[in-house]
């Protein structure tokens, strides 16, 4: 096991990146007229602890709610099939979402919630991750705000996991 982002570095980003967001929505006509809470939405189990303490660092309003998503070997081991096992609870028609998760790999994930989302009829759809392996990413879905950008390895901690583990440490680290 080798670290590969340190605490400190992600809590540092996530001040960075809590600022971006809290910008972002200042800047909306929108949020400025009506000052609506932003639903934040994270997909479990991997975005808990940095939607924890994303959240934490947000001055606007949010209110909070959660996505299952499972993803398992289909036909091949690299087509894998998602299904949404947990929708979210409040009400999301016109609703402003941000959606959080902590790793953008292939894509799958957040198209697949995304497009959950957008048949709720969310209003305004934004992303975010708190890593994204770039040599993998699709081009046919952004992500709105980035944390790292890491090399295409397999990492864990900080909420990701090996077969359910290792999703406490405070660190993210390659796993050899
Ligand atoms: P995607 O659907 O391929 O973008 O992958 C998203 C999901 O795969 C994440 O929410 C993670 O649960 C998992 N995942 C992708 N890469 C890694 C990794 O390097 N370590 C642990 N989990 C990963
Ligand atoms: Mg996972």
């Amino acid at each position: 096991m080798k670290t590969l982002i340190n605490e400190y570095r992600i809590q540092t980003r996530i001040s960075e990146m809590a600022e971006e967001i809290d910008g972002y929505y200042y800047g909306q006509d929108w949020y400025r007229h009506t000052n609506e809470p932003v639903i934040v939405i994270g997909i479990l189990s991997g975005a808990i602890f940095f939607m924890a303490d994303l959240v934490r660092q947000l001055s606007i309003r949010t209110k909070l709610d959660f996505i299952r998503a499972s993803s398992y070997p289909g036909e091949t081991i690299i087509a894998k099939e998602l299904k949404i096992t947990d929708a979210p609870i409040l009400p999301l028609r016109d609703a402003h979402v941000l959606l959080i998760d902590d790793i953008f790999d292939t894509g799958n994930t957040l198209r697949a919630t995304k497009e959950l989302l957008t048949w709720s009829s969310s209003k305004d759809i934004k992303t975010t991750v708190l890593l994204r392996k770039p040599d993998k990413a699709p081009s046919d879905i952004t992500i709105d705000f980035v944390g790292f950008d890491i090399p295409d390895k397999f990492v864990i901690g900080y909420g990701l996991d090996y077969d359910g583990e290792y999703r406490k440490l405070s660190y993210i680290a390659t796993l050899e």
